[in-house]
C-alpha cells in the first residue's frame, strides 16, 4: 500500500518511521518532508497547505490513504477536498477541526455539554473585553480565537499585561484575522497532561499520556513555543485521573461533536490541567501533538497504517492497540532565537555518533550533500528506556553529540 503523509515537521517524521513499520506499507511519500524523512519517503515538493496541488497529486499517483498531519490544511479543508475527489484521507474535516480552529468554539461546545473548563468569556471589542478583565482581576488567561502556532496565549499576572494582550490581538493585529476575536479565560493551576487519542466518530481509544514542555527557556520561563521537548508516560496521569477523564472528557467531546453534526475521525489531542478541583480542558487540538508524537508514536507496538484504516471505516472498537510499557523522551534542539528570528542554512554535525536515540528531523533540508538548519525547531532527539530517568539520560546523551552554530536546548525535559 502506498500512503501520502503531509507536513514536514519532527511529528510528521515520527509517523512516517511507524507507518515504514507496517509490513503493507510498500511506499511512502510525504509533502514537504524534510531531510530526515527523505530517508525513508519520497519527499514531493508541495506545501503543506496546498490543497490543489495534494490532490492534484493524489488523483495522478493514487496513494491509497493520504494523512493529513497539521492544523492549517485540516482547518483549510484539506480532508474534504481529498475525499470530494475519490481520495482516501486521515484526519478530521474542516467542520470539526474547528475544535481546534477557534478556541471560542470550543469554550462553546464545552459549556453546551458539560465539559469542563476554564470559565471564559469571548470578546470582539477590546475596551469591553478590558472591562471584563477589571472586573475578574488577575492572574487571567488571553487567548487569541485562531490558530497562532501555539503562541496566541498570554498567561497575564497582571490586569495591565492582559488589556495589553487584548489591545496587541484585537486591536494591533499581532495574529491577523486569528487575534481579532479573543477569549477571556480563570487562571487555572496544576500539572499539565496532554493526551492523544484516535477516534472514528463514536469509538475513542487514548495513547499513553504525555507531556510537552512550552515555554523556550528552563524552569518554563522565556517565550511560548511550538514545544521544545515531551515524554511519555506522566506520573500524574494515573489510572483514576484517566477513569475520570474519560467520563467526563474524553467520551463527552466525542459525543457532543457527534451530536453538533461534526462527527471527528482523526487525532484528538486532549491539553488537560489536573486541577485540585479535578481535570480540566485547556484546549483541543484536532491531530497529533509535536513534540508529544516523537515520545508517544516511540511507544506504539501496533501497525499504525492498521489503525489509521480502522479510524477511517469506524472500525476502532475491534481494534486492541499496544503500547510499549516503557517510557519514552524527546529533547528538541532548536535554532538560537526561536521561537523569534533564527538562522538557517547551518550545517549539523554529529548525527552519526548518535548511539542511544533516534533522531526525528524537523527544520532540516539537505545542501550540497550536507544536512543543515531549515526552520526553529531542528531535531527531536527521542530515546525509549524501561524508565524516564534513563530515557532522559540516553537522549541527553546523545544531544550532547550533535551540534550546529547557536544550538538551543532546554536542559530539563522530564524533569518537572
Ligand atoms: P495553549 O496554547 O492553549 O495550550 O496554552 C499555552 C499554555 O498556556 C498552556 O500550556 C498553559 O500552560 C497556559 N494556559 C492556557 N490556559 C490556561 C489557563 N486557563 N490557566 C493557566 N494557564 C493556562
Ligand atoms: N505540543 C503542542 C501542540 O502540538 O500543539
Amino acid at each position: 500500500m502506498k500512503v501520502l503523509v503531509i507536513g514536514s515537521g519532527g511529528r510528521e517524521h515520527a509517523i512516517c518511521v511507524a507507518l515504514a513499520k507496517s509490513p503493507k506499507v510498500s511506499h511512502i511519500w510525504c509533502a514537504p518532508g524534510n531531510a530526515g524523512i527523505a530517508s525513508i519517503a519520497e519527499c514531493v515538493p508541495l506545501g503543506a497547505t496546498d490543497i490543489e496541488g495534494v490532490v492534484a497529486f493524489a488523483k495522478e499517483q493514487k496513494p491509497d490513504l493520504v494523512m493529513v498531519a497539521p492544523d492549517d490544511p485540516l482547518a483549510l479543508g484539506m480532508v474534504d477536498a481529498l475525499e470530494a475527489a475519490g481520495v482516501r484521507a486521515f484526519g478530521p474535516r474542516a467542520n470539526a477541526a474547528v475544535i481546534e480552529g477557534s478556541k471560542s468554539f470550543a469554550k462553546d461546545l464545552m459549556k453546551k455539554y458539560g465539559i469542563p473548563t476554564a470559565e471564559y468569556a469571548v470578546f470582539e471589542d477590546s475596551g469591553e473585553a478590558a472591562a471584563y478583565i477589571r472586573e475578574k482581576g488577575a492572574p487571567i488567561v488571553v487567548k487569541a480565537d485562531g490558530l497562532a502556532l501555539g503562541k496566541g496565549v498570554t498567561v497575564a499576572m497582571t490586569e495591565e499585561d492582559a488589556v495589553a494582550a487584548v489591545k496587541d490581538a484585537v486591536d494591533g493585529g499581532t495574529f491577523g484575522k486569528a487575534g481579532a476575536r479573543v477569549v477571556i479565560e480563570e487562571y487555572l493551576t496544576g500539572p499539565e497532561v496532554s493526551v492523544l487519542a484516535f477516534v472514528d466518530g463514536k469509538t475513542l481509544k487514548t495513547m499513553p499520556s504525555a507531556q510537552d514542555h512550552k515555554r523556550a527557556y528552563d524552569h518554563d520561563e522565556g517565550p511560548n513555543t511550538g514545544g521544545m521537548g515531551a515524554f511519555s508516560p506522566s506520573r500524574f496521569y494515573t489510572e483514576a485521573v484517566a477513569a475520570e477523564c474519560m467520563e467526563k472528557i474524553f467520551q463527552p467531546t466525542v459525543a457532543a461533536m457527534a451530536a453538533e453534526g461534526r462527527r471527528f475521525q482523526g487525532v484528538l489531542y486532549f491539553g488537560l490541567m489536573l486541577t485540585p478541583k479535578g481535570p480540566r480542558v485547556i484546549e483541543y487540538n484536532a491531530r497529533f501533538g509535536d513534540p508529544e508524537t516523537q515520545a508517544v508514536l516511540s511507544r506504539l507496538d501496533s501497525d499504525l497504517y492498521d489503525i489509521f484504516n480502522a479510524v477511517i471505516d469506524g472500525r476502532l472498537d475491534e481494534m486492541d492497540i499496544r503500547w510499549k510499557d516503557e517510557a519514552a523522551c524527546c529533547v528538541v534542539m532548536a535554532s538560537g532565537g526561536y521561537p523569534k528570528s533564527y538562522a538557517k542554512g547551518k550545517p549539523i554535525t554529529g548525527l552519526d555518533r548518535v548511539q542511544d536515540s533516534f533522531v526525528y528531523h524537523a527544520g532540516t533540508a539537505v545542501k550540497d550533500g550536507q544536512t543543515v538548519t531549515n526552520g526553529g525547531r531542528v531535531l527531536g532527539v527521542t530515546a525509549t528506556a524501561p524508565t524516564l530517568e534513563e530515557a532522559i539520560q540516553k537522549a541527553y546523551g546523545d544531544v550532547h553529540r550533535i551540534s550546529f552554530e547557536n544550538a538551543h536546548f532546554r536542559n530539563d525535559i522530564g524533569v518537572k
